[in-house]
């Protein structure tokens, strides 16, 4: 057994088949300095741009889709402002614009320095991932990822059509726009301080769904988050209450696990209205969960004293791992209770403490009183370490931030990967009937992190979502 392997299943307790880690130490070294690799600054601040309000004036379906994703929200989280702040105070400013290049390009671009807050961004700026930082990307270099993106700067719009009409800007048919090396150009974020922090267009380039051609755009720009869907149809823009050709319409609210956590995003005018778009939002995320991961079986193994609780996984996504992208912020984790028929809890993992966080390392119930430590917690959170002492595995601990960590151990699901997980439950349970319950849930954030940040308001914000559960029930034979 390999070194990696054996810290993993120091940490979750878990069998060899339950633990799939893959670090993505192998990368470190071949990775480039992040300061050559973000390309858009020599684009130069004196170019300008349009804000997303000016394109939506004649693409308000567009608009209004836009405004609501995390593609606009981007620049406004509060989570974000202040990991970023921790990553320049913790760099004393090496990290420079490296965050705010990805979370508000345009900004990083016109000049605004990394220690920019949301209150003092410029309009262009607060546009956060705008029409077109994707609209005018006409290519990019090697490798793909932090920002790897070509702008071109003479007001072309790259679209998916071949259009002869020019009122409002010359546009281009772009293959590029529709490439998966367009989001891959920010949806891989790697090498500060020297690692991968987030891998979802690595871990798609070796995809069964690159193998037959799908694109990101394919499952996330389409009628149901997640899945290849059909587009609806409809015009594409309107000048002047003249409507423009009807055409086969993407969908542009980029579905992800993420939520505004202010109550004035998107609308700070019209409270209400945000509330509807959050509500709209969580339903959306539901499915885009439901299309990502099940329990697809939950199996009791009584021999002799031996109970072993099996419970397999099936990831039902072929596009990457599950969860993606900011993997050590993401929980996927089991929740599971067995009972006897007087309804006594007699095992349970996965339950939240008095703080909200699993009972793990980060648990502050547990820090006071270690026997809390929940062993068998099944949770497929990246985990960020750092090394201490000699150089060896399993010497790291574990640290809350990625850019503090020398590595970043994966936890998540391979594209349609199917894994059972297996807990041991006491032997007295051998000769019970017992009650099973098994749920899957998920959170993008957990409060710990909030806590670390300074953020401990936005803490009764965080929802956890069910996506999946099975209950059985086991008689004694
Ligand atoms: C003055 C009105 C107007 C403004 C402002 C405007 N557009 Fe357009 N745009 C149009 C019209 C009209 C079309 C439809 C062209 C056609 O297909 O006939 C269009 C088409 C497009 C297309 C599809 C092009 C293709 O051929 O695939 C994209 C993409 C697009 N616009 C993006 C943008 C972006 C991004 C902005 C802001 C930078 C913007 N537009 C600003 C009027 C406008
Ligand atoms: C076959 C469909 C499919 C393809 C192709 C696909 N995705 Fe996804 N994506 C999903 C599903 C399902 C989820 C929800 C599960 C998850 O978070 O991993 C998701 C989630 C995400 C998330 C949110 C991740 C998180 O947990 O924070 C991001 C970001 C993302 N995808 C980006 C991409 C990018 C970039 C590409 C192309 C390089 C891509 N996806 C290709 C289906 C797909
Ligand atoms: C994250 C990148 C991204 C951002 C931000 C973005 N778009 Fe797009 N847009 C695309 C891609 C990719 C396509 C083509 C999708 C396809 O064909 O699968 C597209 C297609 C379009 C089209 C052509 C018709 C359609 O629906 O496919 C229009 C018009 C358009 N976008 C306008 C806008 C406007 C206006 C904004 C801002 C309010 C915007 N886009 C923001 C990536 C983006
Ligand atoms: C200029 C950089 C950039 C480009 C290009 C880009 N994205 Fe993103 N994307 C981001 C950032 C930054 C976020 C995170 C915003 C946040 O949550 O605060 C994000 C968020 C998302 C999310 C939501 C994730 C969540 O956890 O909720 C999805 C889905 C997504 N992007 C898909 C795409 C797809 C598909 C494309 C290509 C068509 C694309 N992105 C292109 C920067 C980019
Ligand atoms: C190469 C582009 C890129 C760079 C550079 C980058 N990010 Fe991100 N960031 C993303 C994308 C893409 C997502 C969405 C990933 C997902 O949903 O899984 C994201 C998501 C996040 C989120 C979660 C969304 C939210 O608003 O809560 C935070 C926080 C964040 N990034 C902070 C940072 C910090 C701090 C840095 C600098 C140390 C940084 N990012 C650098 C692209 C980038």
């Amino acid at each position: 057994m390999n070194k990696w392997l054996w810290t993993s299943i120091l940490l979750f307790g878990c069998t060899d088949d339950a633990v799939d880690t893959s670090i993505n130490s192998e990368t470190y070294v071949e990775t480039p300095e992040w300061k050559d690799t973000i390309t858009t600054k020599d684009v130069g601040a004196d170019v300008t741009f349009s804000t997303a309000k000016e394109c939506g004036e004649c693409h308000p379906a567009h608009m209004a889709e836009w405004e609501q994703s995390m593609h606009a929200y981007a620049a406004h989280s509060p989570v974000f402002d202040a990991m970023a702040q921790k990553a320049f105070r913790d760099t004393s400013g090496e990290v420079g614009t490296f965050c705010t290049s990805c979370h508000s390009p345009i900004g990083a671009i016109q000049g605004e320095d990394g220690t920019i807050t949301a209150k003092d961004r410029s309009e262009i700026s607060r546009d956060s991932v705008s029409c077109e930082v994707c609209h005018s990307a006409v290519d990019h270099s090697s490798p793909v990822g932090n920002l790897s993106l070509e702008l071109t700067t003479n007001g072309d719009i790259m679209g998916p059509y071949e259009s002869d009409f020019t009122e409002g800007h010359d546009s281009v048919q772009s293959d590029f726009l529709q490439s998966a090396e367009l989001c891959g150009s920010c949806h891989d974020v790697f090498n500060y301080p020297g690692l991968r922090i987030e891998e979802a267009y690595t871990e798609y380039s070796t995809s069964p769904a690159k193998e037959m051609g799908m694109t990101c755009q394919d499952c996330h720009m389409g009628t149901v988050p997640g899945a290849v869907s059909s587009r609806e149809v409809g015009p594409i823009a309107e000048v002047e209450g003249k409507v423009y050709p009807d055409r086969e319409r993407s969908t542009h609210r980029f579905i992800g696990p993420d939520y505004s956590l202010l109550d004035e995003f998107p609308y700070p005018d019209d409270l209400e209205k945000s509330r509807q778009a959050q509500e709209d939002m969580f339903a959306q995320i539901n499915v885009l969960l439901k299309n990502a991961v099940e329990v697809s079986d939950v199996v009791l193994a009584r021999q002799n004293n031996e109970v072993v609780l099996n419970v397999t996984l099936q990831s039902l996504t072929s596009g990457h791992n599950v969860p993606t992208g900011f993997t050590s912020e993401r929980q996927l984790w089991l929740d599971v209770v067995v009972k006897n028929v007087a309804g006594t809890v007699l095992f349970s993992s996965g339950q939240l403490d008095s703080y909200g966080d699993l009972y793990d390392d980060h648990s502050w119930e547990v820090l006071n009183d270690p026997n809390k430590l929940d062993t068998q917690l099944v949770n497929l959170q990246s985990k960020n370490k750092m090394r201490y002492g000699e150089l060896e595995l399993p010497n790291a601990t574990e640290t809350v931030f990625p850019f503090d960590a020398d590595y970043i151990e994966k936890h998540s699901l391979r594209p349609l990967e199917t894994r059972t997980v297996s807990y041991t439950l006491p032997p007295a349970l051998a000769q019970q009937e017992l009650e099973i319950d098994v749920q899957l849930k998920y959170r993008n954030l957990p409060p710990y992190i909030l806590r670390n940040l300074q953020l401990d308001e936005l803490v009764e914000r965080l929802q956890v979502f069910t996506i999946d559960s099975q209950t059985i029930v086991e008689g004694i034979e």
